[in-house]
């Protein structure tokens, strides 16, 4: 089977957030099991500078806005996953982030950009493609990629395609006047179509036109379908149960190791767990925090967003630190956010500390040397942090929603609590320090996190099935 996987991010090339830990780790692990899969994403500048050799395999025009780009291929860094780089200076040679400008903004052409790679990603799914190499089946990603079922859809519907929602509460939303820009034709903008509250949405224009909807958790598959986390989208949601799952996430079991990790100041595994200590011991020292050995340590690494679920630990920040604890905070985002962070950290020295900003290596640091892992987040449609977490021997802390709720088991491997809201937080973290005072009965709750499996191999078998199914269904006639 040929897949196409078109994304807006990947690592080890260009990354967000969860989105690009799963495109660079899921084509490689669908190759692994014999599916010829192969990547398509922007060629942005720090892209183009990492990806190795490459070589021009196609030349497009009338792109959406006349633009014009070349396709290059090479392969992601790490694998021999083929990767499809789309090189369209005017949309993506920017100085910031992929989305946004250095400020903080979103580029005001994103609808342009991302059309762009939604239209290339439905050209290279038809006929009229200029590549030999031919896909079976299209998989896009969020909003992003979310226009490619569309333009596939007035193509004819070459092949079947997929639409995996990585976040609902991103859609991808622009002006109706955007709509013929975009080389749509007028009848699309219905509600039968690309059309979203008098809006045109690219994620609601995958939603409509995908054979399938796959999003990263079982759990959250049920969610969207109903208010508050359908987020809008909850009544085509419903319609669409039927091609709809959830397919949880994997986590890249050979990146994140604590056994192997080279980030860590010292090494440990299920059956030689004594090495966390010494990670804990300078993860204090590099954090400032107090020399303390005993003290429970919680950690955080999150985009600090409102769904993080940020300030219902700066709620019970204080009496973490009352009854010992230390708590460290890694994270950039909501300016306000921020500030609220270095706020609660300034009122105590030597027991709180943050780093606001991105830091791969202080992230693996964080989960290797807490001893919990706190992720309160208001919905979660997957999360990984507390995948690593369980791998590393760090009892996550989760609020009962989504991937969460899918992968921390309740007083085995970790801690849930129903309700986003400080007090429930509070509790769970009230029962983490009576477990954590048992040191046998803590080790147990960390070694049982530990030898959970949650590799890529299993998921990408779901993928595979489903693809299969789709496949063989066509060949039947089906729609
Ligand atoms: P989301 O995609 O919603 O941000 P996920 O839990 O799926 O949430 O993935 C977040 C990923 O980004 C994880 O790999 C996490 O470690 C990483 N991450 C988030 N913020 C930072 C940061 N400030 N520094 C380093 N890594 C970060
Ligand atoms: C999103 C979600 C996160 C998920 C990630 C990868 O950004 O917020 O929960 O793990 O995508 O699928």
């Amino acid at each position: 089977m040929n897949i196409l996987y078109a994304t807006s991010e990947a690592v080890p090339l260009v990354k967000t957030g969860g989105l690009a830990d799963v495109s660079g780790a899921l084509p490689p692990a669908l190759r692994e099991i014999g599916l010829d899969c192969r990547l398509l994403m922007p060629g942005y500048p720090a892209v183009l500078q990492k990806m190795g050799t490459a070589v021009v395999v196609a030349r497009f025009s009338g792109l959406p806005d006349a633009m014009e780009a070349r396709l290059l291929l090479s392969t992601l860094p790490g694998s021999d996953t083929p990767l499809y780089v789309l090189d369209a200076p005017l949309a993506f040679t920017r100085q910031g982030g992929p989305y946004q400008d250095a400020a903080g903004q979103d580029y005001m052409d994103n609808a342009q950009r991302f059309a762009v790679l939604s239209q290339v990603a439905a050209r290279l799914a038809s006929p009229d493609s200029p590549l030999e190499w031919r896909p079976d089946l299209l998989h896009c990603n969020d909003w992003q990629t979310g226009l490619a079922p569309a333009y596939l859809n007035f193509l004819g519907r070459p092949v079947p395609s997929v639409i995996t929602v990585h976040n609902l509460a991103y859609q991808g939303i622009f002006p109706p006047s955007t709509v013929p820009r975009l080389g749509l034709p007028a009848e699309s903008f219905s509600i039968q179509g690309v059309e979203y509250y008098g809006n045109l949405s690219f994620l609601k224009a995958g939603l409509y036109y995908a054979d399938r909807i796959t999003t990263v958790s079982p759990t959250y598959a049920e969610e969207i379908q109903r208010e508050p986390l359908g987020m809008g989208m909850q009544g085509l949601l419903a319609t669409r149960k039927a091609d709809m799952r959830g397919i949880l996430n994997g986590i890249d079991t050979g990146d994140w190791n604590p056994s192997s990790d080279l980030h860590l100041p010292g090494a440990y595994s299920l059956r030689a767990p004594s090495g966390k200590k010494r990670c804990k011991q300078k993860l204090q020292e590099e954090m400032g925090l107090d020399q303390d050995a005993d003290a429970p340590l919680f950690g955080l690494i999150a985009r600090m967003t409102h769904q993080k679920g940020l300030d219902l630990v700066l709620a019970v920040a204080e009496g973490i630190i009352q009854r010992g604890g230390q708590l460290i905070m890694l994270g950039t985002g909501d300016k306000d956010l921020e500030q609220a962070v270095r706020d609660t950290v300034a009122r105590h020295p030597g027991r709180a500390a943050c780093f606001i900003g991105y830091d791969e290596g202080l992230s693996h640091r964080i989960e290797a040397g807490a001893d919990c892992f706190l992720m309160p987040s208001r919905f979660e449609p997957c999360g990984l942090n507390q995948m690593y977490s369980l791998r590393y021997g760090t009892v996550p802390i989760v609020h009962a929603t989504g991937g969460l709720k899918d992968t921390v088991e309740d007083g085995v491997t970790g801690f849930q609590f129903q309700e986003a809201a400080p007090h429930a937080l509070w509790l769970a973290i009230e029962r983490a320090l009576s477990l954590y005072a048992d040191k046998a009965a803590w080790k147990k709750m960390q070694l049982a996190g530990m030898s959970r499996d949650f590799s890529w191999e299993h998921s990408a078998k779901e993928y595979a099935a489903m693809y299969r199914e789709m496949l063989d269904q066509r060949a039947d006639g089906a729609p």
